[in-house]
């Protein structure tokens, strides 16, 4: 429950795109969070008290003189509670009103009333983004701090292509787990990280490839921006979203993946191999698809794939690298044996053939071995977890490993 404890004020104006607050909403209740919704009266016509009292369990606010409401007139008690105030969708209209202070009804009010963080959503017509008075309002708004993402390009409610779409619930749920998490421990770090399958073709319509979902790199990505880092996300096919703010690179092959990784590799200082790369590739792929045969079998020429993790460990520069081991059973001993045969300085184990945990799951359950000595076993956890479990070690481990200023002492102590 990542966004548990937090207090959140959920504004909504008038747009088609008010629906998809009621996603949003959704979401950050089960992060964990508390929501009061607060609605303009526009935003009313598209989405009714009802759905907002449903989803958070609260009221929804709207009217500051409404004698039904204890809340309505505590609009400056209610901002100074929140730990951070959503507008979406924002239309040009509220924009406008933040950017200048005005404050003629509870949304507008509350805004003028907040000292905590804002984040705002917009979503409008793509005429209505591009003209300077929003243009204006936009920058003032972000000279001030006020966090506002930027609208997605595509379909729009007239009709029209353009740029003005409220952006994805994910990227806005993203945006407010940036907003919300103090600690900024990577900020200048550089991440790199492999996720996903690698496929292998056999025809132009056929692979090998493995389980892996991507979820486990995907999880340690979103937590390394989080914590401020810039990253880099090579990943094999999936059906995830890349985590807003990572530069993406998608591959399909180990040898797509090797050659993406390495032209990395000289300008990151962490590298996090959670990908799953086959570790065989079809010697001749077909260039045409092999008909099927009844009464015949097949046999595949395998020849080994490179191995990227053990090459980046031994280019690696000033890069920290860490390693993963999907195993089945004799996780230690296996783990141990792939730390040192791989050159690298934390291996992350996990058993894969554990119900819940490693392939496809939301869990993970690792064991951390570092070339130190060091291992730290941890308990099922989500994956979000186990990354932030490994981003620590990585800075402990590498902060215990550094030379120290002492000449005496060439290296610190290394952790237990
Ligand atoms: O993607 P999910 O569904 O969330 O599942 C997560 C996971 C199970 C894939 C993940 O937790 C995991 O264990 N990833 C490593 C899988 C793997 O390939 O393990 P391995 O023991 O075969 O390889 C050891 C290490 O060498 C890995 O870091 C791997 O990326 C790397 N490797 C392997 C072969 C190869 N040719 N090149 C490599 O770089």
């Amino acid at each position: 429950m990542p966004l548990a404890g937090k207090e959140l004020i959920l504004g909504v104006t008038g747009s088609i795109a008010a629906y998809k607050a009621a996603y949003l909403l959704r979401e950050l209740r089960r992060a964990g969070a508390q929501v009061t919704v607060v609605t303009t009266a526009h935003a009313e016509r598209f989405v009714g008290a009802l759905t907002w009292r449903t989803l958070s369990g609260r009221a929804a606010l709207s009217d500051l003189f409404d004698p039904r409401s204890e809340e309505a007139v505590e609009h400056v008690a209610l901002a100074e509670r929140a730990h951070a105030v959503i507008v979406a969708p924002a239309t040009a209209n509220i924009l406008a009103k933040a950017a200048h202070g005005l404050a003629d009804d509870f949304l507008s009010t509350l805004l003028l009333a907040a000292r905590c963080p804002v984040l705002m959503a917009p979503a409008m017509d793509g005429g209505m983004w591009a003209h300077p008075a929003t243009a204006a309002s936009v920058a003032t708004l972000r000279a001030r701090g006020v966090t506002v993402l930027e609208p997605e390009a595509g379909e729009l409610a007239s009709g029209l292509a353009g740029t003005g779409r409220l952006p994805e619930v994910e990227a806005i749920l993203e945006a407010i787990h940036r907003l919300l998490t103090p600690a900024r421990d990577l900020s200048g770090e550089r991440v790199l990280v492999t996720s996903g399958p690698t496929r292998e073709p056999i025809d132009p319509v056929r692979y090998l490839s493995n389980r892996s979902s991507g979820k486990m790199g995907h999880a340690i990505a979103t937590a390394a921006l989080r914590r401020g880092a810039e990253v880099v996300l090579i990943s094999g096919p999936t059906s995830l979203t890349p985590p807003p703010g990572a530069v993406y690179v998608p591959v399909q092959t180990a040898e797509e993946m090797r050659e993406a990784a390495l032209q990395q590799l000289a300008s990151v200082t962490i590298v996090i191999k959670a990908a799953a790369v086959a570790d065989y590739r079809v010697k001749d792929p077909r260039a045409s698809k092999i008909k099927s045969s009844k009464t015949e079998g097949l046999t595949l020429e395998l020849v080994p794939n490179p191995d990227i993790l053990k090459e980046l460990a031994a280019r690696r520069g000033r890069a920290f690298i860490v390693g993963f081991a999907a195993e089945t059973g004799e996780v230690r001993a296996s783990g141990a044996e792939k730390l040192r045969s791989k050159g690298i300085d934390l291996l992350v184990a996990n058993d894969v053939s554990q119900q819940g945990i490693g392939f496809e799951s939301d869990d993970n359950q690792v064991l951390l071995l570092d070339r130190w000595g060091g291992a730290v076993e941890l308990p099922r956890m989500s994956k979000l977890q186990v990354a932030g479990a490994i981003l620590d070690r990585v800075l402990a481990l590498r902060a215990a490993a550094a030379p120290a200023p002492d000449p005496a002492r060439p290296h610190r102590r290394p952790l237990p």
